[in-house]
This record gives structure tokens, sequence and C-alpha cells, in this order.
């Protein structure tokens, strides 16, 4: 097995391996300490069906519970991030998130494997925000010592939400949309890693709806201001997909969103997450 660091400082490729195989113990346990230590690990050229997506993703934990979006036809656990070449939907997951972060334990990890690749766009971009905190001026950091944020699906997943009643009619990704999503869930909003130990920011604006014990509108400017911090371009990777790649990532270091630019051409990945980590499984 082979690792290659991005050169941006953060996500790395991985080579000399076989997902389509079973792995040792010893290459689960290099590739959980190449993912703790990159964030982003990058497999270029698998050509893995779903019962070695599903194999790759238990190796580093039990599966998450993936709401609001049906799973493929046959399994319970691989949505499809999908969108046809003639879809006028707006671009799936186009804003900064962490996977899940309104659930009481939020996925540790996603897998996403790309199975259609437009030939332009459909970038995934992804922001450490291990770096976004060690970067932060201390002024912005002391107003976020000690708090906690409010998070839920309701943007997105209520019945009102962005994918709700109101959502494209063409949209192919089978997403439904429900009152579960007004459930809330609080996090701190600097919170240490719970592999690592090191700090980050947890979730930003979207799945964070407020401030817990703070002003609604003192809060939402607040996390505005935290959103232009955390997503600064010096806290990015961009990362271009080809078919038969998968990318996994730390849930718990980095945000990610989706980009569009790819009109006229389908997009279909398939995705999988993996659950919170418990301290009794392997680490480093
Ligand atoms: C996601 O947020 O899981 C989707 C990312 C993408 O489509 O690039």
């Amino acid at each position: 097995m082979k690792l290659t660091p991005k050169p941006g400082g953060f996500g790395a490729v991985v080579t000399d391996i076989d997902l389509t195989r079973p792995l040792t113990k010893q290459v689960v346990s290099a590739l959980r300490t190449a993912w703790l230590e990159h964030h982003v690990l990058i497999f270029p050229d698998h050509a893995m069906s779903d019962d070695d997506l599903e194999r790759f993703t238990l190796y580093f934990g039990e599966f998450g519970d993936d709401p609001f979006i049906a799973p493929i036809e046959g399994r319970d656990h691989i949505i499809a991030v999908q969108r046809a070449a003639d879809e006028t939907a707006p671009i799936f997951a186009e804003s900064w998130h962490t996977d899940w972060s309104f659930q009481k334990n939020p996925p540790a990890g996603t897998c996403l494997f790309g199975i259609t690749i437009p030939p332009q766009g459909g970038d995934t971009l992804f922001a450490n925000q291990h770096w976004a905190l060690e970067k932060m001026p201390g002024e912005l950091r002391r107003k976020l010592e000690g708090v906690e944020a409010i998070h839920s699906a309701r943007v997105p997943y209520a019945p009102d939400g962005v994918y709700g009643k109101r959502d494209a009619k063409d949209r192919s990704m089978d997403i439904r949309a429900s009152d579960d999503a007004m459930v809330e869930q609080r996090h701190p909003i600097i919170r240490a890693h719970p592999e690592t130990g090191r700090e980050a920011i947890y979730g930003c604006i979207g799945y964070i709806t407020g401030i817990a014990d703070m002003d609604q509108a003192e809060g939402m400017a607040l996390l505005a201001e935290l959103y232009a911090w955390q997503t600064r371009e010096e806290f990015q990777y961009r990362h271009k997909w080809r078919e038969n790649m998968l990318v996994m990532w730390d849930n718990r270091s980095v945000l990610h969103m989706a980009t569009g630019g790819y009109d006229g051409y389908a997009r279909k990945l398939h995705r999988t997450t993996i659950a919170a980590w418990r301290s009794d499984e392997n680490s480093l």
C-alpha cells in the first residue's frame, strides 16, 4: 500500500491496494491511521461492486443510520447520490455540511464511490476544520469556547424544507422529507476528535440552526461569522472525481459540499456512512 499526500496539506491518495478483495487487519489498521492523519483518503481505479463497498465500509465501524434518503434497491445501507443528464433540480448537497450532524451519534465517516462521473464539474470540496480552528482569530474563538450548537435536519429535510414539497419534480434522488427533521440535537462547536483528541470545529450553519442559550438573531450572526471563517479557501481541498474511485472522509475533521457545473451530463455515486466510533473499537 502506498500513500501519497495531496500537495495542499490534507487528503491522500492510496495506491497499491485492491479494494475488490478482502483486506488484512494490518492493512485496515494502516488505513485507519492514514485516514485519521489525512482526513480524506482517495482510492483510484477500483471496479468495486456494492458488496465490495459494504465490506470496505464495515472495516471501519458499523453502518451509520441514513435517514431521509431511500437506499438503493436490494441494499439497506447504500444510497445513490445521482443526477440525470437532463435534470434541472438544484444540485444535491451543494452547501457545506458534515454528514447527519443532527443525530445524537453522527457518523464518523462517509464512503463515496464514483460510478458515472461527468467530464467536467461535479467536484467535491472539503474544508479542514482542524486548520480552521487552529488558525482562528482569538476574538472569534473566545466567542465559541464552551458554546453548544443546535443541529437539526429542518432546513433541508422538513416537509417544507429545501428537499420537501417545494423541491423540483424531476429530482432523480429518492429523498423523503419528514417531520422527523424537526428533532434537535446539541453538540459543542469546538470539540476534541473522539479518536485523536485533536480539536476541530464541528458542523456549520445549515444543519446548525441556532446556538443553545443564545438569542436566535445573535446566534445566527455568530454562526454566519463562523461560516465565513471555517469555509475559507485556504482550508479547502477540491476533489476531482474519476469513475471507479472511492473517497472516504472523516466527518469529525472536515466539512464537505457538492458542486455543479455538469449540466447535460449524468453523475452517479454510491454512498455509505460509517457509524460513530466506539472507544472499544480499533484506533490509533
Ligand atoms: C454528499 O454530500 O454526500 C455528496 C457529495 C457530492 O455529491 O459530491
